[in-house]
């Protein structure tokens, strides 16, 4: 039941300012940051990382969106992680995601706007879409040493 999951503070997130808002709302509910580094992926690393994605109309406008500065990658850990990180996270298009999620409170972009002008839809962040992409995200992002194994204060009352 304690799983881990690929949270990324996208360039949005990075530039915005936003980078300890959103850390701070895992945080809040309890969940284990164990991995966490700032990184600023090339091309290439952005067809590995949205390897499903790349024959799709948006890609191009994602993977410049995603280029354009470095983003934070976070490995979180909790109950049913992969599930409630998605919940924390909202629908992928910001104006149809709900206040108190993180792309209903921090961003409004809609696809009208952007399908129309071949850019990305700025989301503010990723997480991985369920238990097995979570897997295959992790061992793209982390190395094992990477991930690090520590108690917090939310064990005694959630775990
Ligand atoms: O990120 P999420 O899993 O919610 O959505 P996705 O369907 O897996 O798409 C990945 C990312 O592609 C989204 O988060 C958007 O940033 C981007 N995208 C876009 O820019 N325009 C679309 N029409 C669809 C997705
Ligand atoms: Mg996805």
């Amino acid at each position: 039941m304690i799983e881990q999951t690929l949270v990324l503070l996208k360039p949005d997130a990075v530039q915005r300012g936003l980078m300890g808002e959103i850390i701070k709302r895992f945080e809040q509910v309890g969940m284990k940051i164990v991995g966490i580094k700032m990184v600023w992926m090339d091309k290439e690393f952005s067809k590995k990382h949205y390897a499903a994605h790349i024959q799709k109309p948006f890609y191009k406008g994602l993977e410049e969106f995603m280029t354009a500065g470095p983003v934070v990658a976070l490995a979180i850990e909790g109950l049913h992680a992969v599930e409630t990180v998605r919940k924390m996270v909202g629908d992928t298009e910001p104006k149809k995601a709900l206040p108190g999620t993180i792309r209903g409170d921090y961003a409004h972009h809609s696809y009208a706007y952007t399908d129309k002008r071949g850019i990305a839809i700025k989301n503010l962040i990723h997480a991985s879409g369920n238990a097995e992409d979570a897997k295959q995200e992790l061992a793209l992002w982390f190395g094992k040493k990477e991930l690090q194994t520590y108690k917090t204060v939310h064990e005694m009352h959630v775990f």
